[in-house]
């Protein structure tokens, strides 16, 4: 902190900083704390899990308000998330690297955003509807071929983004379970050094091994048109590369397949909106959507740091403070949505945040909608009495991840015989 910041702020203040809450009492609920804090303040000091002082922001329009604001910025002066402290080591491995542009600001998360854009529009993942549904179909076929009890997790929500993702960019399926393990740890809150260092590496050797075969060999892929593109702004190096496509490898699956996981699991708790969208499967787009909103998965929100001063929601945030941006409470908020903790599938909802919102809003959001739009619309048609094959009490959630999941998700219905 520098000395003006102290000097404003005298650490504490009035002695009531409140912890940042993580906990939940329930897995579809953001933690009840966030409710109270943003009825009393929706943008306050916070002291969080790591012991720093910095700003949540748990009301709608603050959340975007900051996350549209050109003084924020995206780069970690310390590569820990508020709710984790890593140990120095790590902090040197997940610093910032060239092309991993979640974590980077104007002019060079404009220029990788760029060269990803056009890949990701409406109109090109609309092309890929067919492929989607194909993949989908193949894996309820051979679910209904089984014998319930299935994890639904291992059997649909993870394989149908895991395949679109890898031939989207052109990586090998058949190699899925050495990357989904280390994207699973590179997401994860964990501060085991080894774990994080490991995942890291066997990453970067991996994808720098695939561009070297990619490079000599072009496929009609989205990497290969990375390596081999030449334009004005010269070639990516392959650093770079390697940086984009993990991201884009990681982003693009264990999120979507624990939304869909989620969505079903958010459904079956609700047997009455469940009902209504059998019912009507023209209600899916907006069950989606409310779906995404309701259960809100990136669930400790995204962090900016303030490059200027920035007055938001009556209170002043300095250049330099760290600030959470709760999407989870702000696709909470009773001044946006009416009625915000209840479930509605035929809800025409304004637009939730769970994409994030600005400059850094989701690249593959589209990409993410078909995909839900799809699997929920089938799964429902080819599975109409599909539960949980557990009680509820016993599914195993994923509370360690900056991603809100589970592990398994055992699943039965009503088979002819
Ligand atoms: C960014 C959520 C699916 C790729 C983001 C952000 C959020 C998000 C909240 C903003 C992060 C920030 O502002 O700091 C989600 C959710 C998904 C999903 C909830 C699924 C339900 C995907 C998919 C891809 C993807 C399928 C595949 C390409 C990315 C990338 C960024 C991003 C590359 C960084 C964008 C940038 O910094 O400009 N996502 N995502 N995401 N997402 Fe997604």
């Amino acid at each position: 902190m520098t000395q003006r910041q102290e000097a404003v702020r005298p650490d504490a203040g009035d002695g009531i900083v409140p912890r940042l809450p993580t906990e939940r009492t329930c897995p579809f609920d953001p933690p009840e704390e966030l409710r109270r804090l943003r009825a009393e303040a929706p943008v306050r000091r916070m002291r969080f899990p790591t012991g720093d002082l910095g700003w949540l922001l748990t009301g709608y329009d603050e959340v975007r308000a900051l996350l549209a604001d050109p003084r924020v910025s995206s780069r970690r002066t310390r590569a820990s998330h508020p709710v984790r402290e890593l140990p120095p080591e790590a902090e040197e491995i997940v610093r910032v690297q060239p092309g991993h542009f979640i974590a980077q600001d104007a002019p060079d998360h404009t220029r990788y955003r760029r060269l990803l854009t056009g890949h990701f529009t409406v109109r090109r993942v609309r092309a890929l509807t067919g492929r989607i549904e194909e993949i989908v179909d193949d894996h309820l076929t051979a679910m209904a071929a089984g014998t319930p009890p299935v994890d639904l997790m291992q059997a649909f929500a993870l394989p149908l983004p895991s395949l679109v993702i890898c031939e989207t960019l052109g990586v090998p399926y058949a190699e899925r379970q050495m990357f989904q393990r280390r994207a699973a740890a590179l997401i994860s809150t964990t501060d085991d050094v080894t774990v994080i260092r490991r995942s890291q590496r066997e990453m970067l050797e991996y994808m720098s091994d695939l561009l070297r075969a990619k490079r000599a060999e072009p496929g009609d892929d989205l990497l290969s048109g990375l390596v081999t593109r030449s334009d004005a702004e010269g070639p990516l190096t392959d650093e770079e590369l390697v940086n984009i496509a993990n991201l884009l490898l990681v982003a693009g699956h264990e999120t979507t397949a624990n939304m869909i996981a989620m969505g079903v699991l958010t459904l079956l708790r609700h047997p009455g909106q469940l009902a209504a969208l059998c019912d009507d499967p023209d209600l899916t787009d907006r069950a989606v959507e409310e779906l995404l909103r309701y259960v809100t998965i990136p669930q400790h929100g995204v962090v900016r740091t303030a490059t200027g001063d920035i007055e938001i929601g009556g209170k002043r945030i300095l250049a330099g403070e760290t600030i959470v941006a709760s999407l989870p409470a702000a696709n909470r908020d009773p001044a946006r949505f009416a009625d915000p903790d209840t479930l509605d599938v035929s809800r025409q909802s304004p637009a939730h945040l769970s994409f994030g919102h600005g400059v850094h809003q989701c690249l593959g959001q589209q990409l993410a909608r078909v995909e839900m739009r799809v699997a929920f619309r089938a799964l429902l048609q080819r599975f109409p009495t599909l539960r949980l094959a557990v009680p509820f009490e016993q599914l195993r959630m994923r509370t360690d991840s900056f991603v809100l999941g589970i592990h398994e998700l055992p699943v039965a219905w009503d088979t002819a015989a």
